[in-house]
């Protein structure tokens, strides 16, 4: 409300008003300023603010009036005056009313329409994630493993050189570390030991034997890491999943029936297998298996007649390293090497995937593309 004179402040006489006549025209002036508060106040808050300047007990306009206009109006004008308040109070007392229910309805309907749900609209879609493909292999690999009485365990990614080489028959010097070069930490100086990011998952094999004895038959996967440039098929981080059985029996035999069991498994009944002599520190004798060409079926022949791409005309495939347990490795771990007997066994899991998948870039499986992880599920 904004008066440019605040009649209501003064009194009558001040105003000029002696007459009973002239009272309506005033009350006529002041109800016109009313009306137009009140179709300003379109929310709750303006509504507050009007209310109050119209019906404030302190210095609301009606209190205003009544104090200044009819408490000392002489007994002439006092009738006129109290008449023409009375039909101003009920006006106001009924218009701020029904601007209220008009705010309060508009407030309703305006939340309802915004709460309204409407069934015919599409939903938000969440898509479901599904596990990594390197994941998805590591799981198939446990559970064929763990089906034939092997058990899961992990070790940690940092390690020391005790249990990276020196324990699995790799001293200082030996020329394989020059193959297993890797990342070493920064350590304080004075520090006890170099700690490395493993290179293999074998160092497993040692903890695992210093905590347990014969029968020891697990698997271990997980990461590790080579100072390797990025290529198709080098990455400096990928993924490894160990094996290891060793107890007072153990055969040669056994250890190659229980491999090409699990090749068969991995890639279907009809691949075959063969291994060839190999060398690794920690086993002796030492093999690396080759599982026949899954995508020429061994015949070297791609479907066109060409040579197979994959397995150069070769027919057979590189798998993994693997051999009988090397008697040196039991002197690190306190067993007696004409006690026991057992094979071990080291496995490239991004190849196994990239194998089984016809994946031919080791890359994607860091690189989080959608695109391609979807095609996983
Ligand atoms: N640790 C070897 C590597 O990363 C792989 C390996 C070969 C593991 C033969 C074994 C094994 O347990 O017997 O190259």
């Amino acid at each position: 409300m904004s008066f440019s004179e605040n009649k209501p402040a003064q009194k009558l006489a001040d105003l000029g008003v002696t007459q009973p006549h002239e009272i309506a025209p005033l009350f006529t002036e002041i109800r016109a300023r009313f009306d137009a508060d009140a179709s300003a106040a379109h929310d709750e808050f303006t509504w507050k603010q009007f209310r109050d300047a119209w019906l404030g007990r302190k210095s609301g306009v009606l209190t205003l009036i009544t104090d200044n206009w009819l408490k000392p109006s002489p007994p002439e004008l006092k009738r006129a005056v109290g008449a023409a308040l009375n039909e101003l109070r009920a006006h106001v007392e009924s218009q701020v009313e029904a601007r209220r229910v008009a705010i309060e309805s508009g407030a309703d309907e305006a939340a309802l329409a915004r709460e309204r749900i409407d069934l015919s609209l599409p939903g938000a879609s969440r898509p479901i994630g599904s596990h990594h493909l390197i994941r998805q292999v590591f799981q198939q690999i446990e559970d064929i493993f763990v089906s034939i009485g092997f058990s899961v365990v992990e070790g940690p990614e940092i390690e020391t050189p005790y249990y990276n080489f020196e324990a699995l028959n790799i001293p200082e010097f030996h020329p394989v570390r020059d193959d297993m070069d890797t990342f070493y930490l920064d350590l304080p100086k004075g520090a006890e030991t170099p700690l490395l990011m493993r290179t293999h998952t074998s160092p497993m094999q040692i903890r695992t034997m210093e905590k347990r004895q014969p029968p020891v038959r697990v698997i271990v996967p997980g990461k590790v890491y080579r100072r390797d440039n990025p290529d198709a098929t080098h990455s400096f981080i990928f993924h490894q999943v160990e094996g290891l059985a060793v107890d007072t029996d153990i055969t040669f035999c056994d250890f190659t029936g229980t491999i090409e069991y699990f090749v068969k498994q991995f890639f279907g009944p009809g691949v075959k297998t063969r291994f060839r002599p190999s060398y690794f520190p920690f086993t002796e004798p030492s093999v690396e298996f080759d599982v026949s060409c899954i995508f020429c079926g061994g015949s070297g022949t791609s479907a066109s007649g060409g040579t197979c791409s994959k397995c150069k005309g070769a027919g057979w495939i590189e798998l993994f390293g693997a051999g009988m347990v090397d008697p040196a490795v039991y002197g690190f771990v306190k067993y007696d090497p004409k006690k026991v007997s057992g094979f071990a066994f080291g496995m490239g899991i991004d190849r196994l995937a990239m194998l089984k998948y016809g994946i031919d870039d080791i890359q994607v499986f860091f690189q989080h593309d959608a695109r391609f992880l979807r095609q996983f599920p």
